[in-house]
């Protein structure tokens, strides 16, 4: 408006003006500048402006020129900026008039106002932002903010800068009205993964002197495009993790990263096996990519898993890799022991190293844990053989011995390697046969055994006892009794022993006066195949009994004319009148003989010796003493009971001999008996010798016949009928030599020449019965009595 003024005022005053002055001015001078000498330019005089009172004239409101009248110069009253005076238009110029009075003049004058560069280029604001997707494509523009220089001519806006240039490029389009379009060319793809934000600087630049600029900031963010797979870190992973670890154990985790952004780069885990049993066992966090296990692992099953896994993102781009899952073996399977062959039975004899089992062992494990041992107890016959391949054997690794040993209960027991060690074990039963390798043995080495004379036959004496230690069959002791003689007699017909119990039977009846101790062999035996034996040495002693009388020898008794002992009537005090002799075939104390006066004419004149038997005379003889004294001597056995014989002594008391010979008629004897004696002594012997003989056969045939009758008893089991011999039936209380051989004695003492007198045997039945008591009777005859 104000412009258009000026305009105005310029042309109406073009139309009255008389003088006309221009001046040029920069813009922006100071205050107080002169412009121009107006007096001397329009030829006016100081005075002239003075008294005219010259002024300037303008419409304008603001005065930008004054006029000092006195100096006659127009001067700078406020500064002038050319921009605000005329903005874009140009040239710039104040117009004014200088107005005269007394006359009224008035005269134009212009003040052309030239531009100074005095402003830069600006853009209206400092930064602007775009967001531009990376997908944009090159040739794609952008339409930037101008900027404005205040400035004209040379000193406006020239040209833009855009730094830096890699991406985009500036093209500035020069419209009709005659403005720039500044543009911006994308010339290389972005990429928000590798810059996310540009920052570019817009310079505008005028051509001023000195040269202006003004800068806009493009600030520029990078709109993603899901342009980036998902990419796994690896593309195989390996783990490991131990077999019968728990559900929700984390065996590994997988990481894909996506370059893109927001949803673009959100990865979905995901395992894609399908034909395998993977998904049963595993699963993937569809979220961080953690693979759990679900289930339960068994190495012995499968070793190894191979997952295939997928990770994708939102926007459909996926990766793949292999997830290799190794399982470790725990030793979690026990061996296993399988017996492929085995015997029960065994023999003791069996060899070194037969082999009694055969043992297989199975571990399902694998290393270590399937590494297995075997071992049994240490404290049996046996070994175990390792064979290749986990086989064992057991075998005997000593000799067996069923008596020490009869079973067996070995216990293998196997284990692994394993941390801890897992085991298993069997117990074997074996039993040990019997071999017959044990004779029996006799719990004596040898026996003793008593038996009292006059037993019956058939009693047992004892017991032997033979032990087997073994079994059954070979263990089954019989006892024999072995053949041996005794006195010439086999000892069968002594003794008998009971195969099964081992008892020893007498066989007969024994008599210790005949026989005092035998001894003989019993074998005992088992009934193995061969059988085994050992004997044993058995000795029977035979205790004596009071079973016989004493048997008086002198003087000898005959049937009623007897022998008289002299006793002078001078005869002293102790005077040795006879001794009687007496013996007992009996022993120990059965034959321990005493002697004492049962019966005496005269009890005052004799006495018996108790030990000796010896008579003598206790007193002096006196006339007055009978010629014929009659003593009744009793023998006695110290036995119990004791035993007992009687003996008349006849004693004549006399002082010469032919008394006696009329007292004692019968004592008389000639030559001619004592020859005739001599004769029918030897014709005794005969007959006596011929009947012994006989009556042997008798006897003999009598005994077989007894003792076979005696055995079948025996064996009956009937009770055992006491046996004695006949004699024994006699009652003892008469004393007197009853049963008992009537004989004669070698009496060696009183005559050179042996006048033996036999008596006749008192009894058939004697002779019949026992042949003990006649072998005594012999014996007895031919055994020299020591009478003194
Ligand atoms: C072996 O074992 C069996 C059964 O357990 C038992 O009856 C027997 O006495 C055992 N034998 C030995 C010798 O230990
Ligand atoms: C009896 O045993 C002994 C060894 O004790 C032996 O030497 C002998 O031959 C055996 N006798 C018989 C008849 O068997």
């Amino acid at each position: 408006m104000k412009g258009q003024a000026l305009l105005f005022i310029s042309l109406l005053s073009l139309g009255s003006v008389v003088g006309q002055v221009s001046y040029t001015i920069p813009e922006e001078m100071a205050k107080g500048s002169l412009v121009g000498n107006i007096a001397q330019d329009l030829g006016l005089e100081t005075k002239r402006l003075i008294s005219g009172k010259a002024r300037i004239y303008t419409r304008d409101s603001d005065e930008y020129i004054e006029l000092n009248r006195e100096r006659g110069v127009l001067l700078v009253k406020e500064r002038i900026d050319r921009e605000a005076l005329c903005r874009q238009t140009s040239p710039c110029a104040l117009h004014f008039q200088i107005i005269l009075e007394n006359p009224m003049e008035f005269y134009s004058v212009t003040v052309q106002i030239t531009d100074i560069n005095d402003n830069a280029p600006t853009f209206e604001e400092g930064q602007i932002e775009f967001k531009i997707s990376e997908s944009a494509i090159t040739g794609a523009k952008f339409v930037l903010e101008r900027a404005v220089d205040l400035d004209v001519g040379t000193n406006d806006l020239q040209r833009y800068e855009l730094k830096p240039s890699d991406n985009f490029a500036l093209k500035v389009h020069n419209n009709a009205d005659g403005n720039k379009n500044v543009e911006m060319v994308l010339q290389k793809p972005l990429d928000r993964e590798k810059q996310e934000q540009i920052s570019l600087v817009l310079t505008a630049v005028d051509g001023g002197e000195p040269q202006m600029s003004g800068t806009m900031l493009i600030v520029i963010t990078v709109l993603d495009v899901n342009d980036n797979a998902p990419v796994f870190t690896q593309t195989t992973y390996k783990a490991t993790v131990t077999e019968n670890s728990p559900k929700g154990t984390v065996v590994a985790a997988v990481t894909a990263t996506d370059a893109d952004q927001g949803s673009n780069s959100k990865i979905t885990y995901s395992i894609t096996n399908t034909l395998d049993d993977v998904r049963k066992v595993f699963k993937i966090n569809k979220e961080n990519g953690e693979v759990t296990l679900i289930a339960n692992t068994d190495f012995e099953e499968s070793r190894n898993f191979q997952i295939n896994l997928r990770a994708s993102d939102e926007g459909g781009l996926t990766d793949s890799c292999k997830l290799i899952v190794d399982l470790q073996d725990v030793n979690d399977n026990k061996p296993e022991i399988n017996i492929m062959s085995k015997s029960n039975v065994i023999s003791e004899d069996a060899k070194l190293n037969t082999v009694v089992t055969m043992i297989n062992i199975e571990d399902l494990d694998s290393g270590e844990n399937g590494n297995v041992k075997c071992f049994i107890s240490e404290s049996v016959p046996f070994t175990l053989k390792a064979s290749s391949n986990n086989f064992y054997s057991l075998v005997t690794d000593s000799e067996l011995d069923r008596e020490t040993a009869s079973e067996y209960n070995i216990t293998v027991t196997c284990s692994d390697e394993g941390v801890p060690s897992l085991s298993s074990s069997v117990t074997l039963t074996l039993k040990i046969s019997d071999v017959n390798d044990n004779a029996p043995v006799f719990e004596r080495s040898s026996y003793e055994a008593y038996i009292v004379e006059n037993n019956t036959p058939g009693l047992s004496i004892f017991t032997v006892r033979a032990r087997d230690a073994d079994w059954n069959q070979n263990a089954r002791v019989s006892y024999i009794l072995e053949d041996s003689s005794v006195n010439g007699v086999p000892v069968s017909s002594y003794v008998s022993v009971s195969a099964d119990s081992g008892v020893i039977h007498a066989v007969r009846s024994f008599d210790y006066e005949q026989i005092k101790d035998f001894q003989f062999r019993v074998k005992a035996q088992d009934g193995g195949s061969p059988p085994l034996s050992s004997n044993v040495t058995v000795k029977i002693l035979i205790q004596d009994q009071n079973d016989n009388p004493p048997q008086v020898l002198y003087p000898v008794q005959t049937g009623g004319s007897l022998v008289a002992e002299m006793v002078p009537r001078s005869a002293d005090v102790g005077y040795l009148v006879t001794k009687v002799v007496a013996v007992d075939v009996d022993s120990g104390q059965n034959a321990w003989l005493s002697y004492k006066l049962q019966k005496a004419t005269d009890r005052a004149l004799f006495e018996v010796g108790l030990q000796n038997g010896e008579i003598r005379t206790i007193r002096q003889v006196t006339d007055k003493d009978a010629v014929k004294q009659r003593l009744t001597v009793i023998v006695e056995d110290n036995g119990q009971p004791s035993r007992s014989a009687t003996v008349i002594v006849n004693v004549a008391v006399t002082d010469s001999f032919p008394e006696v010979l009329s007292e004692f008629t019968d004592f008389t004897q000639d030559k001619e008996y004592n020859d005739n004696l001599t004769f029918y002594l030897v014709l005794a012997l005969a007959v006596v010798s011929f009947l012994f003989i006989t009556c042997l056969v008798v006897i003999i045939s009598v005994k077989i016949y007894r003792w076979r009758q005696s055995r079948i008893l025996y064996h009956s089991n009937l009770p055992v009928i006491p046996y004695y011999p006949p004699r024994y039936s006699d009652t003892l209380g008469t004393g007197t030599l009853q049963h008992v051989y009537n004989y004669e004695v070698c009496r060696t003492t009183d005559s050179r020449k042996s006048d033996c007198k036999f008596g006749r045997a008192g009894s058939q039945n004697v002779l019949e019965d026992n042949l003990g008591d006649l072998l005594n009777f012999l014996l007895l005859l031919c055994r020299p009595i020591n009478v003194f």
